[in-house]
């Protein structure tokens, strides 16, 4: 089989590029979420990036409307990215985290202890999301363990939510199709309601609500013995739940609820870390302070594999330990804080900090929502949510008699198979769709997206409606 595929030239890459979209290819492949049969007839493959654009093996370019997913913050092609990689490729590019660590692990973790809100000081370098949550919730366990609460281990989450796809984050993750294929998933796991007030799951409204949603988590950790609840995980803004953001009396609340009941709070701000929410990381957007916060995805904005977490004074003093006391934090991978993911990380965050990459965030995210404002003659988008550059909207039939469409119509995935034909990638549910493009955008870039973006709109509209 391998030689049928047999490389031309020292580059290892085959002249004809279209070559890879071709099935036989990629039928060895299995990618994420996708039906292959399905992939395989209607392929995407990717050969270069630069900028907020990708070219497809065909030539065909994209506008990234979605940073990759929600990963690129500094752009494709980064110059000052690539220059760090180069250089650090040339010094050293593997030393365990077991026995020792490295130079740029050593500064990413000094850069993050900086740019990290209040005194989430203590830094555990990882390479994926779904590591930093799982490593969260162990080190909320063994925390407990270490400061005479042994019984609290019970991890609250939101339903919607999305931490994951290892064991301990899948089962902490509140969406059914994703964890149903495997479950039963682990024991120890409960949930919660989430603060989706675009579809409020107890039929309420904002304000006269009185935030029913958080005081509900009080509810829960009394009734499951608060002497068994180790910590409440959560992402400030929900992805997967549709860019649901809470209302501003939440998250401050649910500090407040945690304090009492002795509960760790971890925020998942893979996706909102970095800039994304026009502050560097969402717990200054909402002005909370979480105990743990697990970052990935922006942290090395694609340009290698980085994740980590930062907790508290209070969390890491229970690890750091007298002289010769055993309280290490039991938990490790091989590649975290490998040496090219963290010059990369130094790099993309350095990037963010001296371009002010945040203002532009929260000035093109400004843009694009009153631009999508000019959509409300169309009648079918509910309403704008999310911060900065982590905008999603809400989709229905008839906005104004409130009519959604119907489930099967997948009306938003209609709309970003459109864009899609058009060469603009978005992220799209049936009800929703979110736009995330990367944080270096201009507002002329913006402007295509959204004329991309309000076309294929429009012409679903027109298909649907007649
Ligand atoms: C909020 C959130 N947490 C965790 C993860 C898991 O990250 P990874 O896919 O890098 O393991 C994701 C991935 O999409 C995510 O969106």
């Amino acid at each position: 089989m391998i030689e049928e595929y047999a490389i031309p030239g020292a580059s290892g890459i085959l002249e004809d590029l279209t070559a890879y979209a071709a099935p036989d290819m990629l039928r060895h492949m299995v990618l994420d979420f996708r039906q292959m049969r399905s992939f395989v007839t209607d392929p995407l493959v990717m050969a270069r990036a630069e900028g907020i654009y990708y070219w497809d093996v065909y030539g065909k370019r994209y506008l990234d409307g979605i940073s990759g997913i929600f990963v690129v913050n500094v752009g494709h092609g980064n110059r000052r990215v690539l220059n760090a990689l180069h250089e650090q490729l040339e010094r050293i590019c593997f030393a365990p985290p077991l026995h020792g660590t490295n130079v740029p692990a050593v500064e990413l973790a000094n850069l993050l202890a900086d740019i990290t809100p209040g005194d989430l000081n203590t830094i555990k370098l990882l390479s994926g999301g779904s590591e930093a949550t799982e490593a969260a919730m162990k080190l909320t366990r063994q925390y407990h363990r270490q400061t005479g609460n042994p019984g609290k281990y019970k991890i609250l989450s939101l339903y919607k939510g999305y931490h994951g796809a290892t064991f301990g984050a899948l089962s902490a993750t509140g969406t059914a199709k994703r964890k149903i294929p495997f479950e039963p998933t682990l024991p120890g796991f409960i949930k919660a309601m989430p603060p989706s007030c675009h579809a409020c799951p107890f039929g309420l409204r904002y304000p006269t609500c009185g935030i029913t949603c958080v005081d509900q988590i009080d509810r829960i950790i009394e009734l499951e013995g608060p002497e068994t609840v180790a910590a409440v995980i959560m992402e400030p803004i929900s992805n997967t739940g549709g860019i649901t953001t809470p209302p501003p009396e939440y998250l401050p609340r649910l500090r407040e609820i945690c304090d009492r009941h002795g509960v760790l709070l971890i925020f998942d701000e893979v996706i909102t870390g970095f800039g994304r929410t026009g502050q560097m990381f969402a717990a200054q957007t909402f002005e909370v302070l979480p105990d743990i916060l697990c970052m990935g995805k922006g942290m090395g904005s694609g340009y290698g594999p980085l994740a980590g977490l930062a907790m508290r004074d209070h969390v890491a003093q229970a690890f750091w330990g007298e002289d010769g006391a055993n309280i290490e934090f039991s938990h490790g991978h091989t590649f975290g804080g490998n040496p090219l993911s963290s010059a990369a990380g130094v790099a993309a965050i350095r990037e963010v900090l001296d371009r002010d990459l945040l203002a532009n965030a929260r000035r093109i995210g400004d843009h694009l929502r009153a631009r999508l404002d000019e959509l409300s003659s169309l009648n079918v988008i509910t309403d704008i949510r999310g911060k900065g550059l982590l905008i999603g909207f809400g989709l229905a039939r008839d906005v104004a008699k409130g009519v959604p469409w119907a489930a099967e119509v997948r009306f938003g995935q209609q709309v970003a198979r459109r864009a899609m034909e058009k060469g603009l990638i978005l992220r799209a549910d049936p009800d929703w769709i979110a736009l995330a493009p990367p944080l270096t955008i201009t507002e002329e870039e913006a402007d295509l997206l959204f004329d991309l973006l309000a076309e294929s709109l429009r012409e679903e509209v027109e298909a649907r409606r007649g």
